[in-house]
């Protein structure tokens, strides 16, 4: 198929872009480099063995929405575009829903106009809030969101849905991604975050690697085994084939699909550092710090469905997610 990935220099992105290759799929780069560096795009080529189009283009600029999908014919959009802190999401909500849900409605409305309409959408477990059930099916009840970015999430399944409901042309795949780390194993990609991380897996390399003296471990009183939070993470070259598989869904037509993409194994914050540095023989220093507000204490997925439907099943297990993050960040330590 050819595919318009949106945020394809990004984390997610660019690996996804790896695997659709090898999957012999034919792709088409829009990103606004608002977070990202179009050096991943340089190292998918090398990877791939493949230049992929790249247009600097704002998914909220419909002129350039409409230039793009002018000159190409797509059959599908992975859609990855979009500002994703969480805590910077409460900071500048306005932002956040301007630049999620407008450009999602900009480049919704670009797309049936050039009569493109199949997506899939980068969800996130945030979607479920404080769970009801675990592990989680996609059957559980969406929960509370506690801050703007996991309501953009929330609020675009909505809008993609009613979308759906009322133009039955439309194919849509909602992928509510658990906890990607890890990285391409050639060390060649992976996650760069700006400024000091906020999530787990960038903040222990980032100590591994020097830049930071100990890791802050957010609360052990949570009902857990071991006190800390418990999480599904996933690798992020397993996440990215689920995209490919999601693109089965597409194919025999699917209305309105959602798949939870994780492992279905929890770890709790103490597990993850334990696995790192056991992995990489490396020893990360931590301290225990209040809880972060908005945290909940276990969410972890019941990734059947999609095994079921797709065929896809996450194949690397927590110490290659460990390994490779560390390759990543070891071989780049500023990044791209
Ligand atoms: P990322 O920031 O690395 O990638 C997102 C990309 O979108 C970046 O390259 C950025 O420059 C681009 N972008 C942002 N706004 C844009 C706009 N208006 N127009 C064009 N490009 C724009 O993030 P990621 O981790 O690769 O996440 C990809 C998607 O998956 C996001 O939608 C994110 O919310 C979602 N998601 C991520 C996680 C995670 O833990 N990383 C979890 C659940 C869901
Ligand atoms: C967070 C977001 C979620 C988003 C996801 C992926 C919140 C409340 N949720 O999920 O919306 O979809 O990232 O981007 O921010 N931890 C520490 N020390 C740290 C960092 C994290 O102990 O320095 C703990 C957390 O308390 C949590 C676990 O590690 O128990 C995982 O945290 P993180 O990587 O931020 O992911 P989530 O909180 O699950």
């Amino acid at each position: 198929m050819k595919i318009l990935v949106t945020g394809g220099a990004g984390f997610i992105g660019s690996h996804t872009l790896v695997e659709l290759s090898a999957a012999g799929h034919e792709t088409v780069v829009i990103d606004n480099l608002s977070n990202s560096n179009p050096k991943s795009l340089e190292r998918v080529a090398e990877l791939t063995g493949k230049q992929i189009p790249f247009y600097q283009v704002d998914i909220r600029d419909r002129e350039g929405l409409n230039r793009v999908l002018g000159e190409h014919h797509f059959d599908a959009c992975i859609h990855f575009a979009g500002l994703k802190a969480v805590g910077e999401s409460v900071e500048k909500p306005w932002e956040y829903y301007e630049n999620n849900i407008g450009g999602t409605l900009t480049l919704l409305d670009a797309m049936r106009q050039h009569g493109c309409k199949n997506i899939i959408f980068s969800s996130s477990a945030t979607v479920y809030g404080d769970p009801a059930i675990i592990p989680i099916t996609e059957e559980c009840p969406k929960g509370h969101c506690t801050n703007p970015y996991g309501q953009t999430k929330s609020m675009l399944e909505e809008i993609m849905m009613d979308i759906q409901k009322a133009d039955k042309e439309w194919n849509i795949v909602l992928l509510r991604y658990f906890n990607p780390i890890g990285a391409h194993p050639s060390g060649r990609i992976g996650e760069n975050p700006n400024g000091i991380p906020n999530n787990l897996m960038p903040y222990i390399t980032q100590v591994a690697v020097g830049k930071r003296p100990e890791l802050g471990v957010f609360g052990n009183d949570y009902p857990t085994p071991d006190g800390t939070g418990v999480r599904d993470y996933i690798h992020v070259v397993d996440l990215a084939r689920g995209h490919v598989a999601a693109l089965q869904a597409i194919e025999r037509k699917c209305g309105i699909a959602i798949y939870n993409l994780g492992t279905g194994q929890g770890y709790s914050v103490l597990q993850l550092v334990q696995a790192f540095e056991k992995v990489n023989h490396i020893k990360i220093p931590y301290s225990i710090k209040p809880r972060r507000a908005g945290d909940i204490a276990t969410c972890y997925s019941n990734p059947a469905k999609a095994e079921r439907e797709l065929g896809w099943k996450a194949q690397y297990g927590i110490e290659e997610m460990c390994r490779d993050s560390w390759n990543w960040q070891r071989n780049n330590p500023e990044g791209f």
